[in-house]
């Protein structure tokens, strides 16, 4: 089956005896007891519409095998749960930040990180410690849109014996299969394209194997608990069987849009993989299928100028998160902060799926009027 196809059959794991074309929403928390294989306990270990969600995505990204959990950040939590107390993680210098606070505040005194330039493979053996235990990718990157080359991190940390997880959510699995580049595990914020429409909060885990490792990581979904109910994952599994075509649609937009910001002269720089100039532009080009539809981008100009902008657009939100079909904007220190080191002038963009030449012209009123006296 090619990818399009994936999306649509892969969570039709139909058991009803009336045979609908629809996978069923199984609400019930608790079934039957039966001695028979495939058979169902309890919710919380798993769940007709979980299992639909979880066979899908594995399928996408060519896995063996997938966890669903109610957010992104639960879904990287049980991935450092699961690592021995006293392990150390490397991880990207440009990392979301939010996972990024989860590291530092809850897992604070059990385990050690190091935020590292992964752009640079060369530099990553050097933060290599005896206890380093995980290698966390995430590329492209929120919100700088860095890229690093997974298949020569995931060599390195494979001759450490490092377990390599790579955060995926801006690529989503049509335009990256982080497990075919040597990641162990790929993990996405399934809030974002996967849902599409801003209205379901998600993460998945996707496994190369069915390991030790990975039976530590099911441990902590079954036991911790932070699943998606089956409504959600039912409409997760809706929202993928559209998500090839929305992709490519994301992804035209976000290249016109990079285009005309890189020639406004009231922009400093661009931010976004796709542009022959950006730095990480032939190493997206050989792990991506094609850029996705994530930019930010600087201003030229103070914080008036950026907040006026952003203000006077109309078809774009000011609000935080990605990957719904409608687009979005935000002043990103905003939401990271002052101590964050994130320019007050960089603006980050989720590029919808709207009419472009909408999106265009309204961005063009918007800089006319961001710059009048
Ligand atoms: C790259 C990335 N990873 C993980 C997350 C966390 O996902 P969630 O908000 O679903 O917990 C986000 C959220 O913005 C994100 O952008």
């Amino acid at each position: 089956m090619k990818i399009e196809t994936i999306a649509i059959h892969g969570g039709n794991v139909v058991s009803d005896t009336l045979k609908p074309v629809i996978q069923p929403i199984t609400l019930s928390t608790t079934f039957e007891h039966q001695d028979q294989e495939g058979s169902m306990m309890y919710t919380r270990l798993e769940n007709p519409n979980r299992k639909s969600l979880e066979a899908v995505l594995s399928a996408l990204e060519g896995g063996k095998d997938a966890a669903a959990f109610s957010s992104g950040n639960a879904a990287g939590n049980a991935v450092f749960q699961a690592l021995p107390a006293g392990s150390h993680i490397i991880a990207p210098d440009d990392m979301y930040h939010g996972m990024k606070m989860l590291l530092q505040t809850v897992f604070s005194g059990k385990i050690e990180v190091d935020f590292v330039d992964l752009t640079r493979p060369e530099i990553l053996h050097k933060s290599i410690k005896s206890n380093t235990r995980l290698l966390w990718i995430e590329t492209p990157s929120n919100p700088l849109l860095k890229i690093s080359d997974i298949k020569s991190l995931a060599t390195i940390a494979k001759n450490h014996k490092l377990l390599v997880a790579c955060d995926s959510t801006f690529a989503t699995p049509i335009f990256q299969q982080g497990l075919f580049l040597g990641a162990d595990i790929v993990m996405h914020s399934s809030t974002k394209y996967i849902s599409g429409h801003s209205d379901i909060l998600g993460g998945i885990l996707i496994t190369k194997e069915k390991n030790d490792f990975w039976e530590r990581i099911k441990n902590v979904q079954r036991l911790a608990g932070a699943v998606p109910s089956p409504m959600d994952c039912y409409y997760l599994t809706r929202s993928i069987k559209t998500l090839p075509y929305r992709m490519k649609a994301h992804a035209a937009n976000a290249r016109e849009i990079a285009e005309f910001l890189n020639n406004k002269k009231e922009v400093e720089k661009v931010f976004y993989p796709g542009l022959k100039d950006h730095e990480g532009y032939e190493t997206a080009k050989s792990q991506m299928s094609d850029f996705g539809a994530m930019l930010s981008f600087l201003i030229k100009g103070n914080i008036k100028n950026t907040d006026r902008f952003i203000g006077e657009l109309k078809y774009f939100s000011d609000a935080t998160s990605l990957g719904g079909v409608e687009s979005l904007i935000e002043r990103r220190s905003k939401v990271q902060g002052p101590d964050s080191g994130i320019s007050d002038q960089l603006i980050r963009m989720s590029v919808g799926i709207e009419n472009c030449e909408d999106l265009i012209n309204d961005m063009d009123q918007a800089f006319v009027a961001a710059f009048k006296n």
